[in-house]
This record gives structure tokens, C-alpha cells and sequence, in this order.
């Protein structure tokens, strides 16, 4: 994963969800520099979220503010996150965005946002793997970006993650984080025994830590994968490709269609995000989609400051319906799925069942 990413360390764990809270762990409690953030710190995230992107930086004392979304591309927006940075003051010290259904957010306009208001940069990748913007692969250019190996993600160990960091003194805590805390995995392992010759080195624990280790058998099922990964990415493509046409001229709409000409690379389409001209037409899309054996979901999870978990857990008075792009997305767009391994019968089942469910009613 390194080598294809291109990244220093790749540090794989038992889901991309784990990677996520070894990533805030990490940055609350590092082994042996200062914490990059603080109990409280404010932590940019998007209104359409997937849950854990959201749980680790909340169970973690952090302090999520969340921002609303671009409805063409459901990344998080920038000019909205702005202006809650500007509302929050400094306590907003970190932006955790999810590069969303395949779709890399370009990495220059993230890491000037980040140098202008002197924020920690995080990276949500777990449905981004194998896009590409810049020549880079998204996420990288974070300190550290998370990554999942789901069962219906670009490559699969069925469950799986992984944190790909530049950062080696970060790496090494992820080390330690994913197996108790414990030092015996650590590139500097050696050094923690040579500190402590009263402790036995095999049981010195250089932080805090959960026990999120992988299996081998995950690990060996996804390197068979990863470099197959191109062709299953293509196959994506002309997945997408033929839904596109499929939609040309009707009522709904495929979100991203336009990267298939303008820049290929960034979507490497986890799934296939279809948007209607109003709630009335997306319903009725996806009573018919179901009828035929289309399976259909929300983006995501739709607006995700309105699940009644949020209202319980954050104690401030958030209104779901502030974030208007984001309750657009939920009551107008939808998703159905794109696997590689959908035969060419299947996308023509697919593509011709979008194009009748434009016209349902
Ligand atoms: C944006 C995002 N983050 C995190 C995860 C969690 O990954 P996992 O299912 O491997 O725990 C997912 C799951 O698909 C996701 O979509």
C-alpha cells in the first residue's frame, strides 16, 4: 500500500473505522512529542459523514464542527468551512475531511486552506482508493489519511483499514496504538528497552493503545489484490461510463459524470451517486429501482447532524436544517452500487434500469 500510494508508512488495522481512531489517538497522545491537538480542540468535519469518521474525534475529547457540503461533489465545502472557522475562533485546530465516494478533494486547495488558518490536516480516504488528483494520490500531503478494505470498497481483505503517514515518528505510534501500546512493533523499539532494562522489552508499552490488529490472512488476501488494482478501477470507470450514457437526456443525473472527460483519475467511483430535479422524482427512482433488484442507499448517511445520535451526544444546540446542501443531497440524490465484478449483463441491468427510473412515477 506504501508503494502504490506512495506514501512513507502504511500501517494496516482491522478497519478503516480503527484507522480513523488510531489516527486521533495518535494526535492526542503521541509517545513522546507534544499532542498536535487537545482535549476540546475544535475538528472540522462534513455534514455528510460516515459515523466513525465522526465517533473517534468525539469519544477522543475533541470537539466536532461540522461543515456543510458541496452538493456536486459532497466534499466538504471550503468556503463553509471558512466562515466556521472564522465563528469558532482558534479552538478549531484540525479539518478531517472524507474524500467521498471515490472522489480525491484536490490536494492543493486543501493544504492552502489548512497553511491560512494553521489547521491539522486529516484525511478520510476509506472510499478513495485509487484516485488520483495532481499526480498524487488523494489524501496524501495529510499527516496521516485512513483507508478501508470493506467488502464493497476498490480492494477488499472483507474487513480492513489501514493509515498511510509521511510522518515516521507518527507511524511508530500507530505501531504501538494498534497492538495495546506496546513498543515491540516500533521502528525505535530499541530505544524504549534501552530506557527501561528493569521492564522486559517484549512487554513495554510505549502508549496508550487498543488491540485493532489485523489478521495475516486479511493482509495476504490484499496484497493479492492491490496489484490488480488498476483494472479494477477501469472497470469501475466504464461501470460509470455506461450509466452516464444511460442518463443522458432523462431526469436524473449521474454526480461526477463530467471527471469521466475532464480528469479521469480523481474517481475511482466506490459508487455510483445519482441526483433527481426534486424529492417526488428520487422517490419514485427508487421505488422502481427496488422493484427490479436495484439495490438503492442515502449518500452516505444523508445529512448526518440530523441522526438522533448527534442530537443526544453533542450537547449544543445544532440544527440539522442549517446545513442546507447537505439535506438537499438527502432528499434528492441517492446511491446504487459500481463493483468491478459486475458482469456486463449486470451494468445493462443496471443502466437500463436507471434510464426507466428516470421517467417513474
Ligand atoms: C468515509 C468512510 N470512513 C470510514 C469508513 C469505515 O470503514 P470500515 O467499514 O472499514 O470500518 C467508511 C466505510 O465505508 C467510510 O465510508
Amino acid at each position: 500500500m506504501a508503494e502504490y500510494l506512495g506514501a512513507r508508512h502504511f500501517v494496516m488495522v482491522n478497519s478503516g473505522s480503527s484507522a480513523n481512531l488510531a489516527i486521533i489517538e495518535a494526535l492526542i497522545r503521541p509517545s513522546r512529542s507534544e499532542p498536535h491537538l487537545r482535549p476540546g480542540d475544535g475538528v472540522l468535519v462534513p455534514a455528510i459523514a460516515w459515523p466513525t469518521t465522526v465517533w473517534p474525534v468525539l469519544q477522543l475529547g475533541l470537539r466536532p464542527v461540522f461543515v456543510d457540503i458541496d452538493p456536486e461533489t459532497i466534499m466538504i465545502d471550503l468556503d463553509a468551512a471558512g466562515r466556521a472557522v472564522r465563528e469558532h475562533g482558534d479552538s478549531v485546530r484540525a479539518i478531517f475531511p472524507i474524500h467521498p465516494l471515490g472522489r480525491a478533494v484536490d490536494p492543493k486547495t486543501l493544504s492552502e486552506f489548512c497553511a491560512r488558518h494553521s489547521l491539522v490536516l486529516i484525511s478520510d480516504v476509506c472510499e478513495a482508493l485509487g484516485s488520483w488528483k495532481r499526480g498524487r494520490h488523494a489524501g496524501l500531503g495529510s499527516l496521516a489519511s485512513s483507508f478501508s478494505f470493506y467488502f464493497s470498497h476498490h480492494i477488499t481483505t472483507m474487513e480492513g483499514g489501514g493509515v498511510a503517514t509521511d510522518d515516521s515518528a507518527f507511524a511508530d505510534d500507530l505501531r504501538s496504538i494498534r497492538s495495546h501500546g506496546w513498543s515491540r512493533d516500533r521502528s525505535d523499539a530499541s530505544s524504549w528497552s534501552g530506557t527501561s532494562n528493569d521492564i522486559n522489552s517484549r512487554f513495554l508499552f510505549a502508549s496508550a493503545g487498543y488491540n485493532i490488529r489485523p489478521m495475516e490472512i486479511q493482509a495476504a488476501l490484499g496484497i493479492g489484490q492491490i496489484g490488480r488494482i488498476d483494472s479494477y478501477i477501469d472497470r469501475r470507470r466504464v461501470i460509470a461510463a455506461r450509466v452516464a450514457e444511460a442518463l443522458d437526456s432523462t431526469k436524473l443525473r449521474l454526480l461526477g459524470a463530467e471527471t469521466l472527460r475532464d480528469d479521469p483519475r480523481s474517481n475511482s467511483w466506490m459508487l455510483l451517486p445519482v441526483t433527481a430535479p426534486n424529492p417526488h422524482a428520487a422517490q419514485a427512482a427508487l421505488r422502481y429501482l427496488e422493484s427490479v433488484g436495484v439495490e438503492t442507499r442515502p449518500i452516505l448517511t444523508g445529512n448526518f447532524t440530523a441522526q438522533p445520535s448527534i442530537r443526544r451526544l453533542l450537547d449544543s444546540d445544532i440544527n440539522p436544517r442549517e446545513f442546507v446542501q447537505a439535506d438537499h443531497v438527502s432528499t434528492h440524490s441517492f446511491m446504487v452500487g459500481c463493483h468491478h465484478h459486475f458482469t456486463d449483463e449486470q451494468t445493462e441491468h443496471l443502466a437500463q434500469s436507471l434510464h426507466k427510473a428516470s421517467s417513474a412515477r
